[in-house]
């Protein structure tokens, strides 16, 4: 059921800067992929065929990165290299990529809401920030672990994990009730507090699965910290008159939108290549 993932894409990744001036962020590679094709991997593995991909300008690399290629192909064809395009091909040939363009960075939320041309308004979808970069040796990935939990609960979704109290600034975070292990009901959703506002350390990170009500409470949602429209608040909205669960999810997370994450992840998926 749900089969399209949006990948908000538009921001300025101005922590990553001046690699960032020309190139998008989600192209940065974690050894020799892109960020946003770790994503992608991630939401083929949940059962979606459709990626959805909100734009904005200097992001061309991404439509490219996802396309044929076909001066390069025929370039190393029969070599030992074609074997490197083999997962990019794969992809190819079983999804199908749509883009809109965010021409104006007016937040998450407006991001997602600029997203319904391409979702529609009939499923509920999922949604990937392709810079938390999320991996998950046990089992099955956190996206995939979430659309199982759709089943279940047929609401919306944002996955969860415990941080340090001083790091709770930097996130969405949670207030709720655990009804099974893992499993929070949620009463409320602050962005960013500060450590002494923050009702929880849950802090919400870059998986979601919506259902298309959203895109009305995100139209009645008015911008709110730093001025952007913030999806934290339409989903506190959302939690307040229907239901939203948090889900701890299982696995690793990291911040690639940060040096120090995208350090760890490249480490961390050195070790595991060299395994
Ligand atoms: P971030 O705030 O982490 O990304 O947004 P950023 O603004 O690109 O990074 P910095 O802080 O300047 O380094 C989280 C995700 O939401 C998307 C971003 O592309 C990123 O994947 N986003 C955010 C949008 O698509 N549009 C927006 O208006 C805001």
């Amino acid at each position: 059921m749900i089969k399209k993932c949006l990948f908000p894409a538009a921001g300025y990744g101005t922590r990553f800067l001046p690699a960032t001036k020309a190139m998008p962020k989600e192209m940065l590679p974690v050894l020799t992929k892109p960020l946003i094709q770790y994503g992608v991997e991630e939401a083929m593995e949940a059962g979606c065929d459709v990626m959805a991909i909100i734009t904005g300008r200097g992001k061309r690399a991404i439509t490219d990165h996802f396309d044929i290629s076909y001066e390069l192909e025929h370039q190393i064809q029969g070599s030992s290299k074609e074997e490197m395009l083999s997962e990019i091909r794969n992809i190819l040939d079983k999804c199908t990529f749509t883009y809109t363009r965010q021409n104006e960075m007016k937040g998450l939320g407006d991001a997602i809401y600029k997203g319904n041309v391409l979702v529609g308004f009939a499923n509920p979808f999922a949604v990937i920030l392709a810079d938390d970069l999320c991996y998950n040796s046990d089992g099955p990935g956190v996206l995939k672990q979430m659309v199982d939990l759709y089943s279940k609960y047929k609401c919306c979704i944002v996955a969860t994990m415990e941080v340090p109290h001083d790091e709770v600034h930097k996130y969405g975070v949670i207030e709720g009730r655990e009804i099974e292990d893992g499993v929070f009901m949620v009463d409320n959703m602050v962005e960013k507090p500060k450590t002494e506002d923050a009702p929880s350390n849950l802090a919400v990170i870059g998986r979601y699965i919506l259902t298309p009500d959203i895109f009305d409470v995100i139209k009645e949602t008015k911008p709110g910290k730093n001025g952007e429209l913030q999806i934290t608040d339409a989903l506190c909205e959302q939690a307040k008159k229907g239901m939203v669960i948090a889900y701890k999810f299982k696995g690793k997370r990291f911040d690639c939108g940060s040096v120090d994450g995208f350090v760890e992840a490249t480490n961390f998926f050195y070790q595991l290549e060299r395994q």
